[in-house]
């Protein structure tokens, strides 16, 4: 079964309750498209009201800790993002991996924690650009991905979406060319195919993220293998944000 093209806002650390108004503004956008799964991953702090603000788009968190619950403080458990009404989480964002010294087992110990809270998982890969530059991305990202995401897991497709970003063009402005996001995609879908099998590791959504613009969403959004789009700054007006949905329709 062909999944919706899923295209995902990730507000980072941006984001009081004046943005609700944006979230709003994109729910009501959202609600005459049936043809793309539209959903913000606001801050920890904004989760339950964008939740109590719509109706059409899913409500996600940023991350969660690995374990249930404990003497963690100031951390966020993944049953605590699902009771403020969050159906999935991103997990192994760049910014965590290299901001916070997130290793892949880190990431794979999320992605335990966070399933058994019932959270979606969107699991992100990408490769700096000294990497790209030396021709071991696709190498670097599923060796990285390969490490992060569970051995096993049942009906992957509606459980998991793996998100490319290449770190070198997260807030740049620059990207892959065409090419590049479509070997990258093949050889991520290869990878879950092996895992998964070839239904459900076939059907899993690949988002592409990384200075994802109205301007460049159709060509990326249409590239062989991208299910969809992660997508930050752009996803912090409804203006920028539905200006990248539309591209998906
Ligand atoms: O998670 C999405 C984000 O890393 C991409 O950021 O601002 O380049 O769209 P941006």
């Amino acid at each position: 079964m062909a999944l919706r093209p899923y295209v995902v806002g990730n507000w980072k650390m941006n984001g009081t309750r004046a943005m609700l108004a944006e979230a709003r503004a994109i729910d009501r956008s959202a609600q005459r498209l049936m043809k793309v799964e539209v959903a913000l991953a606001p801050p920890f702090t904004l989760i339950h009201a964008v939740h109590k603000e719509v109706e059409e788009i899913g409500v996600g968190a940023q991350d969660c800790h690995a374990q249930g619950d404990g003497a963690f403080t100031g951390d966020i458990s993944a049953a605590m993002a699902a009771d403020a009404g969050a159906t999935f989480t991103i997990l192994g964002h760049s910014e965590r991996r290299q901001g916070h010294g997130e290793t892949d087992a880190d990431v794979l110990a999320k992605a335990g924690a966070a399933l058994d809270a019932g959270l979606q998982l969107i699991i992100c890969c990408g490769e700096t650009e000294s990497v790209r530059d030396s021709g071991n991305a696709v190498q670097a990202v599923t060796d990285q991905l390969r490490a992060s995401l569970p051995q096993t897991l049942e009906s992957a497709s509606e459980k998991l979406t793996v998100a490319y970003e290449p770190i070198w063009a997260i807030g740049t402005g620059r990207t892959p060319t065409v090419g590049d996001v479509e070997s990258m995609h093949r050889a991520i879908r290869a990878l879950l195919i092996d895992r998964y099998g070839e239904t459900e590791g076939g059907a899993i959504r690949i988002l592409y993220g990384g200075s994802v613009k109205p301007e460049n969403a159709r060509e990326l959004l249409w590239a062989a293998e991208v299910g969809g789009a992660l997508v930050g700054g752009a996803s912090l007006t409804a203006e920028s944000f539905m200006g990248i949905v539309m591209a998906a329709v």
